[in-house]
């Protein structure tokens, strides 16, 4: 059985992940709004993920008998000043969700839930592999500076992630 002090860091971890999903999937209708479907799509890929990693908390809480509490997801950003910005911002989010991740696994080691501890390494690696994957967005932004045919290729290059993922 899980304690009190932990079931209720998780339920603001579900909720945090919701948020995520709901900030990403801002993002994208920025991206849609201002004609970069490539941008968009893969935005829309991202915000379902972090659905997923919501789920993942509420399926662990559901094995491990913790009582579930979805709370207000608070309204995320609509308006961004360009793609750059966005991916900047994208980064900062996740480095951001990196610090909740390892503030939850201290928690999980003070209250010695060694299963929640296993349970949220998954989520560790997962986070690695996220601010990795924006920093290396924000790099190909910085390459192709105001290259307009580059950016337009950039946009297809990322729509691809969308594609097939959705196929
Ligand atoms: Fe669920 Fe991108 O962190």
């Amino acid at each position: 059985m899980i304690s009190e002090r932990m079931a209720a860091e998780l339920n603001k971890q579900i909720n945090a992940e919701l948020y995520s999903s709901y900030l990403y999937l801002s993002m994208s209708a920025w991206c849609d709004n201002a004609g970069y479907r490539g941008f968009s799509s893969w935005m829309r890929v991202q915000a379902e993920e972090e659905y997923a990693h919501a789920m993942k908390f509420y399926d662990y809480m559901l094995d491990v008998g913790g009582k579930i509490a979805l709370d207000t997801i608070e309204k995320p950003q609509t308006e961004w000043d360009s793609p750059y910005e966005l991916f900047e911002a994208v980064k900062e989010h996740e480095l951001y969700v990196t610090k909740l991740i390892n503030d939850l696994v201290a928690v999980a080691i003070e209250e010695k839930d060694y299963a929640t501890n296993i349970f949220l390494q998954w989520f560790v690696t997962e986070q690695i592999e996220e601010v990795a994957t924006a920093s290396e967005i924000i790099d190909k932004f910085k390459m192709i500076g105001k290259n307009k045919e580059s950016f337009y290729f950039l946009d297809k290059e990322l729509g691809e992630r969308g594609a097939a993922t959705q196929a």
